[in-house]
């Protein structure tokens, strides 16, 4: 038996070290399911990173092992809670920046073990697929569109630990390709919030760009081609209004093919789930796009799904959405040995991902 509160609640800190953000976070989950989150920290890296346009694995784990053990007072702190409230620790155990995830997962394990706590090793992933969880009610089965930076993927989660990949990307992220578009564009890192505000005053159909994977019928999706057609395009731009027209096009084009694949998809889960409740989540940094949201929420009332997104501060990463996959997983009587492995890839799927792997291993590219 795991331990929880005395009303059988678990209160949970939640560590999150796996790419540049710091965050730590106190969530509550009762016996009956409810959640509240008593507190939520993050410390973003963008400044240390930006001169670099992108994330540096070296100088993300140095700022990780400076600020996670204030992060994590200041997220007691602000809970109200001590280390003696604590029912469990869950600290994010991959996929990501190894050097990072070790940080919070090291950090999570000598709580644990000083205070006698159970410890969860968190996939990444899993946090993200339950942050709608969070803020709204949304029981299981749903039909999940995961778009990250390092991961777009459409998976059946029937609960917990039960997973299965129904697609994903054969090369580029959805957040990739906003990210690697925008610095293209000249605009500065993290890409994807920049694109967006840029693409508010654009012209969406000024410019054509390559739908991808137009032929096949199954739920993969590609966004190289995007890439390389706007970035040929962003070369011969001279004003910031056709730069607005591109960021709207580039926009609407990768939210065209998240929309076309999650139709797809629940068109198939409504058949295998006929008369029972239709639930589209949708989760991960992209998510945090307006046209993307909007795209997605009109593709699922138009199939009778219900549709949910985390809140914005729930859809980029943060310690509440692993705080509460540790507290599910503690409910159910899951924790993990003090030897767990910091993991660089670790997809939720593991059937799925090893028997139709997308890259082979050791190539560089979308981290499950
Ligand atoms: O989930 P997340 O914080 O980190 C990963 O686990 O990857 O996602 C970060 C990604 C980045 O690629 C970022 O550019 C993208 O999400 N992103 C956005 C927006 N906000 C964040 N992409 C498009 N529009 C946004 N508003
Ligand atoms: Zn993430």
């Amino acid at each position: 038996m795991t331990p929880s509160s005395p009303s059988g609640a678990q209160i949970v800190l939640g560590l999150e070290t796996s790419c540049d953000e710091t965050a730590a976070a106190v969530v509550r989950r009762e016996a009956d399911g409810s959640v509240s989150v008593l507190s939520s920290i993050i410390a973003s890296q963008i400044a240390a990173h930006a001169p670099f346009g992108g994330v540096v694995p070296e100088i993300a784990a140095r700022a990780h092992v400076e600020s996670i053990d204030s992060i994590a007072a200041q997220a007691l702190a602000e809970a109200g809670v001590g280390f003696e409230a604590l029912t469990g620790v869950a600290a994010t155990a991959g996929p990501g920046l190894v050097g990072g995830v070790m940080v919070g997962l090291s950090f999570g394990k000598a709580i644990a073990l000083a205070r006698s706590l159970p410890l969860v090793a968190v996939n990444h992933l899993e946090g993200h697929a339950v942050s709608a969880r969070l803020a709204a009610e949304v029981d299981y089965p749903f039909l999940l569109l995961l778009v990250s930076g390092g991961h777009c993927q459409l998976l059946s989660v029937d609960g917990i630990g039960a997973c299965r990949r129904l697609g994903s990307t054969i090369d580029d992220a959805a957040g990739e390709a906003f990210d690697k578009i925008a610095k293209t564009l000249g605009l500065p890192y993290p890409g994807g919030p920049a694109l967006e505000a840029l693409a508010a005053t654009g012209d969406a159909s000024r410019f054509e760009l390559p739908r991808m994977l137009l032929g096949r019928k199954d739920l993969s999706f590609s966004f190289s081609g995007l890439k390389t057609a706007a970035a040929r395009l962003a070369e011969g731009l001279t004003t910031d209004a056709e730069r607005a027209d591109l960021a709207a096009t580039v926009q609407a084009a990768i939210a065209s093919q998240l929309a076309e694949r999650s139709d797809r998809a629940m068109a198939a889960y409504a058949l295998a789930h006929e008369g029972r409740g239709l639930r589209f989540v949708v989760a991960g940094g992209v998510a945090a796009n307006k046209a993307v949201r909007a795209r997605l929420q009109a593709v699922a009332e138009a199939r009778g799904f219900s549709f949910t997104a985390p809140p914005l501060a729930y859809c980029t990463d943060n310690a509440a959405m692993i705080a509460l996959a540790g507290a599910e997983r503690l409910a159910l009587g899951i924790s993990d040995p003090l030897d767990a492995a910091a993991r660089p890839r670790w997809p939720l799927d593991e059937a799925a991902a090893s028997a139709n792997p997308t890259h082979a291993p050791g190539r560089k590219g979308a981290k499950a």
